[in-house]
């Protein structure tokens, strides 16, 4: 079965979905770890019997060598599919090109649209009046990388970013594990025409 590891820094709503949709059925959710030592995620991990570790960023001598320690344990419980549910550091390059393609980031916005952080907030600043999901492959950017699910909600009268973060949660925990069981089946490739753009099987 696909091996799945998770980074978060929060409070893992999107792994909690992954536990229950995905997690013994089309993959494994394997190991979880969190920048943060406090991440409620990493309860839900261990309730779920999932081992956890935590890598803070100053028990290591900069951004790239705790990146390097967590993709060494990432390769030792030989994991398939790296998912990045609400983990908020940027990954290095070096860390991304271990994991080729392999790695999945969900992110609160029709991407290329408000990428980074406060995404939600931005839209909201901005007054968008369709706001969405994005699931996407990381590459080197941030949130740059080619898009494998995105679904869109109309919400004209929305004005309060908490409001509209928890609609959006919503339509993520149904299409994180979509697009995890998608790379798990190996439905996900690159389009040869168009290598930016991905062929999502049915
Ligand atoms: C999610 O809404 C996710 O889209 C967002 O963090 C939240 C984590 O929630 N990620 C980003 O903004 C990444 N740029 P969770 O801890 O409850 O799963």
């Amino acid at each position: 079965m696909t091996r799945i590891g998770v980074l978060l820094s929060g409070r893992g709503t999107n792994l909690q979905a992954l536990l229950d949709q995905v997690h013994g059925a089309d993959a494994e959710i394997v190991c979880v770890a969190s920048d943060k030592e406090d991440a409620p995620g990493l309860r839900r991990a261990r309730e779920a019997n999932v081992q956890t570790r935590t890598f803070p960023v100053d028990s290591f001598a900069d951004r790239d060598a705790r990146d390097a320690a967590i993709a060494d344990w990432l390769e030792e419980e030989r994991v398939d599919i790296v998912v990045l549910a609400g983990y908020m550091a940027i990954l290095s390059p070096q860390f991304i090109a271990r994991f080729p393609d392999r790695v999945v980031n969900v992110h609160p916005s029709l991407l290329p649209a408000f990428p980074g952080m406060r995404a939600v907030e931005q839209a909201v600043e901005y007054g968008v009046r369709v706001f969405g999901v994005t699931v996407h492959l990381v590459d080197d950017g941030v949130d740059s990388g080619a898009i494998i699910l995105q679904r869109a909600i109309e919400l004209p009268e929305m004005s309060d970013p908490t409001e509209v973060h928890q609609l959006l949660q919503g339509i993520e925990h149904e299409l994180l594990p979509e697009a995890v069981r998608l790379m798990a089946r190996g439905a996900v490739s690159r389009d040869p025409a168009n290598p930016r753009r991905l062929i999502v099987a049915p």
